[in-house]
């Protein structure tokens, strides 16, 4: 329960109030309409709180890069400061820098990719590359389909540019059966939009790892998306920031790797070196690559230099497949803290999906319990998660919450599991005591995984 019965506000100082915070805002009536369905995100308003140190966050995606060898990379960037320093600090190639997509091409033959460096574009991060295919293709009330649930980032850009989110249900990939996006589930959302002369743009999709519900789509499952894709005319664009970090297997065939024609292939350095230096990429047909690099040009002239410089200094002078087996060894560590701590300490009706890589676990609460209207009283008693409603565009999603696993060292994991297992048994308690309905239903559609007990 939250610690004493107390509200994160009764046991941490308030903040300083600021003047402006009273002020209304004097420009409220011109902000264009693409601004007005931009919210923060459910996590933001308590980022302050969760980010402090009593507090076991298993909120935030950020990759724990303590393990990068910094001499190396310090060692990297003296030289190139030194050897080419005036061009790495030059405005550069609103595509990217030549070398460094050569080196990108070699990451991507990993998950079966073959490609030409032409056909690359970088970018800041692979969420620009997000920002950059829904602006070129999206006009205000066009249809993205992306899974239920969906990456919250990937869902703000697109409300950014006013489409209209259809989500489409997900198996959890419990054994014996498959994960991720539902070959039939799309068919039936397309089918159903058909009917009503909705404009598809594209399928927004994460098979690996999937950020949020942890699930990974299997091989014969990609081949059945791509039918379905093919039969429809769809276009997908393939989001794919975890895939060299599975625990088991080696990677599968991207979507990309399966089909050149119709997938648009985002990869990012983020989760496999280090997110501070904002560089991904976007894979596309050459056509689409050149309305990219137009749509990049105007965005911010060229993706930083010096960045991807120091990016490619990284991969020729590092052995980059050796760290990533760092990074995964330490992630699956932490994973198995996470499960074995769900195991231990929550109620028997909660359920969650297993990760075979990445960083999410995807819970599924007791009914009666609602993730969001319990994050305060779960911050008061110093654990954070992201509840499920920030993965949605309609409000779904409250009998849900992410956990993620990256940052948190396994003792903390485990600790953070056991103050959640309390916070949930007593929302138990207090739905049991007033009779509170269930906070599961409301739509009649598939929710999302439904997540199996570990
Ligand atoms: C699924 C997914 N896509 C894209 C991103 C954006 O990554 P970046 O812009 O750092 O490459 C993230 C970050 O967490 C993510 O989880």
């Amino acid at each position: 329960m939250a610690a004493g019965g107390r509200t994160p506000a009764e046991i941490l100082p308030a903040a300083e109030p600021r003047a402006r915070d009273t002020r209304l805002d004097a420009w409220v009536d011109r902000y264009a309409a693409r601004t007005h369905q931009m919210t923060a995100s459910a996590i933001r308003a308590l980022f302050a709180v969760a980010n402090r140190p009593e507090v076991v966050s298993l909120a935030g995606g950020m990759p724990n890069i303590a393990d990068l060898p910094l001499d190396v990379v310090g060692d990297a960037l003296h030289k190139l400061v030194l050897t080419n320093g005036t061009q790495a600090m030059q405005y550069g190639s609103g595509q990217g820098e030549p070398m460094l997509r050569q080196q990108i091409c070699e990451v991507m033959r990993l998950e079966g990719i073959d490609a030409d460096p032409d056909d690359v574009t970088v970018t800041v991060g692979s969420q620009q590359g997000l920002d950059l295919i829904t602006r070129i293709f999206c006009d205000p009330g066009d249809v993205v389909l992306a899974e239920a649930p969906s990456y919250v980032g990937a869902l703000g850009v697109f409300r950014g540019y006013q489409c209209d989110v259809v989500h489409v249900g997900m198996d959890d990939g419990s054994p014996g059966g498959s994960g991720g996006l539902s070959p039939q589930a799309l068919r039936e959302a397309l089918v159903s939009l058909q009917a009503t002369r909705r404009r598809v743009k594209f399928l927004y999709t994460i098979p690996n790892f999937h950020n949020p519900a942890g699930v990974t789509q299997d091989l014969q499952r990609r081949r059945e998306l791509l039918a379905v894709a093919e039969e429809f005319d769809l276009m997908v664009v393939e989001d794919n920031p975890y895939g060299l970090l599975g625990f088991d297997a080696a990677p599968l065939p991207a979507l990309r790797a399966l089909n050149s024609e119709r997938v648009i292939y985002l990869g990012s350095f983020s989760k496999t070196f280090a997110p501070g230096f904002r560089i991904g990429w976007v894979l596309a047909p050459h056509a689409v690559k050149d309305k990219l690099v137009l749509a990049q040009e105007s965005a911010v002239l060229c993706p930083p230099v010096f960045s991807q410089f120091a990016v490619s200094s990284y991969l020729s002078a590092h052995d980059w497949q050796g760290q990533i087996k760092v990074f995964s060894e330490l992630y699956r560590e932490r994973r198995d803290a996470m499960l074995t701590g769900l195991s231990d300490h929550l109620p028997a009706s909660t359920t969650w999906t297993r990760p075979a890589g990445g960083f999410f676990v995807w819970v599924r609460l007791p009914a009666g319990v609602d993730s969001q209207a319990m994050l305060p009283r779960a911050v008061g008693a110093r654990v954070a998660y992201v509840p499920g409603t920030a993965f949605y565009s309609d409000g779904f999603g409250s009998a849900y919450m992410r956990l993620s696993y990256c940052f948190p060292t396994p003792e903390r994991i485990r600790e953070g599991t056991r103050r959640l297992g309390e916070v949930i048994a007593h929302e138990l308690d207090l739905a049991e005591l007033f009779g509170t309905t269930p906070a599961v239903g409301g739509r009649n559609v598939t929710p999302g995984p439904s997540a199996n007990q570990s």
